[in-house]
């Protein structure tokens, strides 16, 4: 077994855990002094989102240097002191790898904006305009052409995020040899892996408009493992939006040495209009969403491994996009924790997920800190959507959603900044702080750490089959985990009526494992689950 099959991650988006000099913005500092808290909440690592030097454009994912430290989050010291104190815990660090691109301030685009002579030119994609214009129709997730025209040369570099983030060309081979360099020298300093950021982009293929998914990928990715992550036990993440079942056994076979695991989006999507942006919403269906986790359940089952996750620093807040986050806030909290922890895969927490934080409200576009938010509500509002609905998806949607400070107590500025934070805080820290739900031992923090505790000591909860049940229902999730003879059941209410559950699988021999009801014993005659009531029993 590798450590990180039956570990829980936890995820620092550093702007916005824990500020130590007041400055408003979070730093390795803070994240050092909130170590205890981590450890007794129970995670095995941290997938740090990046650290490094960066003019900030698209909040760090846009790096200026890969071997420095922001001043904003502290120095090289700071940072090889939180990856030592935090093993001491038993916590290893897992860091952002971005490599798609770099910022356009980094030193290699520098030189290659020198000319088409420069010895760096070729790290970046230049193609020739076509007909005065943009050598393609492909577009930049954050709005607008792809191709950015450099005045000195005449040429266009790709860009498949912000102009700010000029795509790096896998296909030099010196590029990529300077990739693993860089990631060796971090990986010697002892840290625990990499999430990489979209890597499914890396063997694009720009003149035919391939984005994901490019011939070379999963050539790149075994070179990389090869000369990088071979033989050291350390575990990745790959960031794939496109990824279907099929290529996530490309990716994360164990026979083929490419990457521990990836972040598929399939369930995550099921709220936006098909072949639409994430802009474009629609309802979620119970239904289909079942059918798609079940789906990457039963695919992944032995050649591949999953990766669970409700919410990261690009998404909504789980508990306000699929739970509720008002009347039953901590109880489909926790119905939502029971639901993904009992899969087979390895549990991702996004920061202030353990204590069931929630959306933001913005009443203006000047309160929105985003880059994508902000792109998106500019081209809407000149293509005639109105303000209103436009602030209204960014409510639902938006990144900054997830961005807002850390809620650690009730005193001002929820106890994340003395100063002014860069995001503000959300003004029901008052009553959602972690400070709170360490006393109550009640809390949706308490769940998690249970949940965390459950899959170190219960091999079912890390190898057990999956099984769906009541496929068809609405608003129940219910899916049977069995291994070496031994079935747990996992039951869930996922709406705001109270639902009856008739399953002959039940008795009152059935053991409780965990239950965000104060539930104690079930029957197989009629039970009926409050809305958003979860338990697990074994059978
Ligand atoms: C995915 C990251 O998670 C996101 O925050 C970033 O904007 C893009 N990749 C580009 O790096």
């Amino acid at each position: 077994m590798k450590w990180w099959q039956n570990a829980v991650i936890y995820q620092i988006y550093p702007r916005s855990f824990q500020d130590s000099n007041g400055d408003g913005i979070g730093d390795i500092q803070g994240i050092i002094s909130r170590l205890d808290y981590l450890e007794e909440l129970g995670v095995d690592a941290i997938w740090l989102s990046p650290v490094y030097q960066s003019p900030n454009d698209d909040n760090g994912y846009d790096i200026s240097d890969y071997q420095a430290i922001h001043p904003e989050y502290g120095t090289m010291e700071d940072m090889d002191e939180l990856i030592e104190e935090a093993k001491k815990r038993s916590i290893r660090i897992v860091m952002d790898l971005v490599v798609n691109h770099t910022s356009d301030e980094h030193n290699w685009f520098v030189e290659a904006k020198k000319g088409k002579e420069n010895p760096y030119r070729d790290y970046y994609v230049w193609r020739n305009s076509v007909d005065g214009k943009e050598p393609n129709n492909l577009g930049s997730t954050f709005g607008g052409s792809a191709w950015e025209l450099d005045e000195t040369s005449g040429q266009y570099y790709l860009h498949l995020f912000s102009k700010k983030q000029p795509d790096l060309n896998w296909e030099n081979e010196q590029m990529r040899s300077d990739i693993y360099e860089m990631m060796n020298y971090w990986l010697d300093k002892g840290i625990g892996g990499f999430r990489m950021d979209v890597i499914d982009l890396i063997g694009k293929k720009p003149d035919e408009e391939i984005t994901a998914d490019g011939p070379k990928l999963h050539d790149y990715l075994k070179e990389l493992h090869d000369n990088t992550l071979k033989g050291r036990d350390v575990m990745t993440v790959g960031e794939t939006w496109s990824a279907t079942p099929e290529t996530a056994k490309l990716y994360s076979h164990p026979d083929r040495n490419e990457l521990s695991m990836v972040f598929q989006f399939e369930h995550m999507m099921l709220d936006e209009q098909p072949g639409k942006t994430k802009w474009d919403l629609k309802a979620l269906d119970l239904q289909e969403w079942k059918e798609v986790l079940t789906k990457w359940q039963v695919e992944l089952k032995d050649d591949g491994w999953n990766s669970l996750f409700l919410n990261n620093h690009d998404t909504p807040r789980a508990v306000s996009r699929f739970g509720n986050d008002t009347e039953f806030r901590e109880k489909s909290a926790k119905c939502l924790a029971i639901v993904s922890h009992m899969m087979k895969g390895t549990p991702y927490i996004f920061q202030g997920e353990e204590i069931g934080m929630t959306n933001r409200k913005v009443k203006s576009i000047d309160e929105v800190d985003d880059i994508e938010s902000i792109n998106m509500y500019t081209e809407r509002l000149e293509e005639g959507y109105s303000e209103e609905e436009l602030l209204h998806v960014i409510n639902v949607k938006g990144r900054d959603n997830a961005r807002t400070p850390v809620q650690w107590s009730a005193e001002e500025q929820a106890g994340f900044t003395e100063g002014t934070p860069w995001l503000p805080v959300q003004p029901n820290y008052k009553e959602i702080n972690i400070e709170a739900a360490l006393k109550n031992t009640e809390s949706v923090f308490y769940t998690y750490q249970r949940l965390i505790e459950l899959r170190k000591n219960n091999p079912i909860m890390v190898w057990g089959d999956f099984e769906l049940l009541m496929a068809d229902h609405p608003s129940l999730f219910v899916y049977k985990r069995s291994y070496e003879g031994e079935t747990w059941l996992v039951c869930a209410n996922i709406s705001e009526e109270p639902e009856r559950l008739l399953l002959n699988e039940l008795s009152l021999k059935s053991e409780m494992i965990i239950s965000n009801a104060k539930r104690t014993t079930v029957t197989s005659d009629g039970l009926v689950l409050s809305p958003y009531e979860a338990f697990v029993v074994k059978l």
